[in-house]
């Protein structure tokens, strides 16, 4: 185990925490309050925003989609130099947030913010972000990483830079008492998948790593099968700060990672825009199903930690249909049917897309070729 390890930003978690960041962004400071379609105008969120800031020199940026895009974010990056803004308050889901730090980042480049995409520019410098975060699911709250679409291509890509991690961010579990039953299974499986992708690798004896892991999926696990008491404080409390933890930095510290499943999904968000949770329970169980040679130690380890389930020689397999299962419970499709009808033009195009962004060597083994993705979706695409 060797890892450097920081999480900087601060979180303010609890009931009406909203009001902490007139503190928390220096008086000085030119705001833009960056958010989505609407949802903070019809649940309060807006108004406390508003009574927060009395005293700060502000200004707003709305209209960010779910699935943010780099064609609305530029119109942001405009907004901010020609006003001469220097701190972000991004008030919304992992969307709001990643456009946020797009846009962080774009202000301070002159060529095209895709750039940033692509590589072909290194963020050298952004304006710092602030969050109120409205929708548990993505921890983008306090990491790194930022996921931009580009619609003109149907093309869907990440980065991440230190530079753009949150300064802090609000968890206010009430917020969550407007989303939508949809969008609060989404948070569900969203946590759920990251904590895979840094735990289901090769069995490496972290036993701190593995230990918390375990603790995130089995209470995500009986948030899932508690779903009828969503309308309580610590239902709603636990999956806001389950989901955090699920993405902040600490889980992966000096442990291999498989972001594979997120990689073949961006790709269908892309495509037919699948919501992202939801493209990962299509991919997730049959990318195990086809890597389940290389990572038999810790599905069997999950198997028992998390489901519970007896030992036996097809305890990898068992643990993948109950993670398939624990989707089908909520309601979460674990096919894709929304591709336009035929399955082998489906596979083809996000095959296509995949090779075209370099992603021909995915999971921590590497071995998750073009070929393979195509045997994979084949198991996942109806
Ligand atoms: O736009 P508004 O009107 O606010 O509506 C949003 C949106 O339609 C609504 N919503 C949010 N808070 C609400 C609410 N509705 C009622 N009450 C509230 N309190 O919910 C819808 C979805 O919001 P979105 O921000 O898109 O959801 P989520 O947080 O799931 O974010 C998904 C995005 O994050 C990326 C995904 O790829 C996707 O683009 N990810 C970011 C990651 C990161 N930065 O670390 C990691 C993730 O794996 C993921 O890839
Ligand atoms: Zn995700």
């Amino acid at each position: 185990m060797k890892f450097s390890y920081r999480n900087a930003t601060q979180i303010f978690f609890g009931q009406g925490q909203i009001a902490s960041i007139s503190s928390a962004i220096p008086a000085n400071r030119k705001v833009l309050v960056i958010y989505g379609g609407g949802s903070i105008k019809k649940n309060g969120v807006y108004e406390q925003v508003q009574a927060a800031m009395d005293g700060h020199e502000w200004l707003e940026f709305s209209g960010v989609e779910a699935n943010p895009t780099k064609e609305t974010l530029d119109k942001a990056v405009a907004l901010i130099k020609e006003q001469g803004v220097d701190f972000i308050l991004a008030v919304g889901g992992g969307s709001v947030i990643d456009g946020a730090k797009y846009v962080a980042a774009s202000t301070h480049y002159d060529g095209d913010g895709w750039d940033i995409l692509t590589g072909a520019y290194v963020p050298e410098k952004a304006t710092p972000i602030g969050v109120i975060l409205t929708i548990p699911a993505t921890g983008s709250e306090s990491n790194e990483n930022s996921v931009i679409t580009r619609s003109e291509t149907q093309e869907k890509m990440p980065f991440a830079s230190p530079l753009v991690q949150p300064q802090f961010a609000v968890l206010d579990p009430d917020v969550m008492k407007t989303l939508p039953e949809k969008q609060l299974i989404n948070g569900i499986v969203d946590a759920w998948v990251h904590v895979c992708e840094q735990y289901l690798t090769k069995a490496q004896g972290a036993m701190v790593q593995d230990g918390y892991s375990e603790t995130l999926l089995r209470t995500l696990r009986q948030l899932g099968e508690s779903f009828a008491d969503r309308d309580d404080d610590h239902w709603r409390a636990n999956l806001m700060w389950a989901a955090n933890q699920a993405l902040n930095g600490l889980i992966a510290s000096g442990v291999e990672q498989d972001w594979s499943t997120h990689m073949i999904g961006h790709e269908l968000t892309a495509l037919w825009h699948v919501d992202h949770a939801r493209s990962l329970a299509i991919v997730q169980p049959s990318l195990l199903r086809h890597q389940v040679e290389f990572k038999r130690e810790k599905l069997e380890q999950m198997g028992r930690n998390v489901f519970g389930l007896k030992g036996g020689s097809d305890l990898a397999e068992r643990t993948i249909d109950s993670i398939e299962a624990f989707y089908q419970g909520l309601g979460v499709a674990t096919q894709l049917t929304e591709h336009g009808g035929n399955k082998p033009v489906a596979i083809r195009q996000v095959v296509d897309n995949l090779v075209k962004h370099k992603m021909t060597a995915l999971s921590e083994n590497r071995n998750i070729t073009p070929e393979s993705v195509e045997e994979i979706l084949l198991g996942a695409i109806a």
